[in-house]
C-alpha cells in the first residue's frame, strides 16, 4: 500500500517533528515528505535535512497582517510535496479557516495541556497558577476554532511539589514525544479512536 504522505509544520526546535519522522519507518503507513517552516532560523530545518526530509521556508513577516496572502505562499510546498497529512508541530501562527478547510480531517496540531483546559499560550504557568494536580498534551484535528477539534490522543502527567513552568514543560514534552508519533500512526492507518496514555 502506498504509504500516506505527512507534512510537517514547525517554527522552532522541531523536537515534535523529530519523533514523528523517526516513528516513519517499516511498516508505518505513512512517511515524511516535507518539512516546512515559517522561521528561516528554526532549529528543526536543519534536523529535518540531516533525516534527508524535503523542507522549506516560508516567512510569514513579509505579509504582514495579511495572513490569506501568506497562508496562499505557505500552501504551495504542501500541495507540491502531495501531502495527505498535515501535523502542526510547535507550529506558532494562527491559521485560517480558509487554511484550515483545505484540510479538515487530515491535519494535526499537539498543544501542551489537556484540552479543552488552558487553550493558548503560557499553558504550563496556568496549570500550576490554578493549583493543578495534574497536567499534560493534547493531540487534536485542526478545526478553524483555535486549539480545539476533536481529540485523537492525550497523555496526563502528574504536577509534582516545587514544578515551575520549565520542570513541566519538559516533562510534559517528553511525553508528547511519545503520544504524537502513537497518534499519528493509528491516524494514518485510518484509526481515529483516540489514544490515551500513560
Ligand atoms: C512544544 O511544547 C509543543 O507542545 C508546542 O511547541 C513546543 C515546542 O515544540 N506546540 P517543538 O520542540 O518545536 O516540537
Amino acid at each position: 500500500m502506498n504509504p500516506k504522505r505527512v507534512a510537517i509544520l514547525i517554527s522552532g526546535g522541531g523536537s515534535n517533528m523529530v519523533t514523528l519522522v523517526d516513528s516513519m519507518t517499516g511498516d508505518h503507513p505513512a512517511r515524511p515528505c516535507l518539512v516546512l517552516s515559517n522561521e528561516a532560523s528554526a532549529g528543526g530545518l536543519a534536523k529535518a535535512a540531516a533525516r534527508s526530509v524535503p523542507t522549506a521556508v516560508v516567512d510569514h513577516r513579509p505579509f504582514g497582517k495579511d495572513r490569506a496572502a501568506f497562508e496562499a505562499e505557505l500552501i504551495k510546498p504542501i500541495l507540491e510535496a502531495g501531502a495527505d497529512i498535515v501535523c502542526l508541530a510547535g507550529f506558532m501562527r494562527v491559521l485560517t479557516a480558509g487554511f484550515v478547510d483545505r484540510f479538515q480531517g487530515r491535519m494535526l496540531n499537539i498543544h501542551p495541556s489537556l484540552l479543552p483546559k488552558y487553550k493558548g499560550l503560557h499553558t504550563h504557568a496556568r496549570a500550576l497558577a490554578a493549583g493543578d494536580t495534574e497536567h499534560g498534551c493534547t493531540v487534536h484535528e485542526v478545526t478553524s476554532e483555535l486549539d480545539d477539534g476533536p481529540i485523537l490522543g492525550q497523555a496526563r502527567v502528574a504536577i509534582e511539589p516545587g514544578d515551575t513552568p520549565e520542570t513541566l514543560a519538559a516533562r510534559v514534552l517528553i511525553w508528547e514525544h511519545k503520544l504524537y508519533p502513537a497518534v499519528l500512526r493509528r491516524f494514518a492507518a485510518g484509526d481515529r479512536r483516540p489514544v490515551w496514555l500513560p
